[in-house]
């Protein structure tokens, strides 16, 4: 395994600006070419700036519908939920067709219910991704049982990342996409990025092995 095609930038506003730009693009094509745009959007920090670039820009925001790559099993209101990270964003302010993971369940139920809603939109359009230092993606972590299965949409237990419960959409889920976008930004993820160029199968490396996938990343992480 070695890392998928890639774009580096100076720094995470150049990265932001660009992956908004490609998202534009990707969204007007599936509009142009089927009346919508189904997106899977990366929790945690780092596609926020993005998140907020792309909520200004004047798209077509009745045809997307929007779905999550995972969600940390909290109250729905709680303000860790990756959901509510993304609202502050202003990115689902037009957006009708959002469908939020209900991880305020029991995690085995919320994670069934969501295989349902999402199953009549596969393959997505678009899914993004982030990478934790740990080189975990979506809620996917190393040496966890998700590797075993890796189809459909999981509860997981025990993740090493607050808060321990969490429902991810597994590998080949996450990898039933027409374009696959991993944004890596943020010096503590040097060292992942350097176990994945050297083979290691971490979970984002796992993931991304697709031809459909590639990378937006700080340069400085770069090996
Ligand atoms: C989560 C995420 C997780 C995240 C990475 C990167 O719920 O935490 O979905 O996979 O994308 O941990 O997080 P940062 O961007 O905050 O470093």
């Amino acid at each position: 395994m070695s890392l998928p095609k890639l774009q580096s930038f100076a720094d995470s506003q150049l990265l932001a600006a660009h992956a908004a730009q490609t998202i534009q693009q990707i969204a007007e094509q599936a509009i142009a070419e089927k009346g919508q745009f189904s997106i899977v959007l990366a929790g945690g920090t780092t596609p926020l700036q993005c998140y907020e670039l792309l909520a200004k820009m004047p798209l077509e925001w009745t045809k997307w519908h929007v779905f999550y790559g995972d969600e940390r099993c909290l109250p729905v209101q709680d303000q860790q939920r990756n959901h509510q990270m993304v609202m502050q964003t202003g990115l689902l302010n037009n957006i009708k067709n959002h469908f939020v993971i209900p991880a305020e369940l029991a995690a085995d139920e919320a994670a069934q219910q969501y295989a349902q809603v999402i199953a009549s939109y596969l393959p997505f359009d678009l899914v993004l991704l982030g990478m934790g230092q740990d080189g975990h993606t979506a809620s996917l972590f190393p040496n966890h049982p998700w590797a075993q299965n890796p189809d459909g949409v999981i509860a997981v237990a025990n993740s090493p990342k607050p808060p321990p419960e969490r429902i991810s959409l597994n590998k080949s889920t996450l990898q039933n996409s027409k374009h696959l976008i991993a944004l890596i930004s943020g010096n503590d993820k040097k060292q992942a990025v350097m176990q994945w160029a050297n083979g290691n199968a971490l979970p984002i490396a796992q993931v991304m092995n697709t031809a459909h996938s590639s990378i937006m990343i700080e340069k400085a992480l770069l090996p």
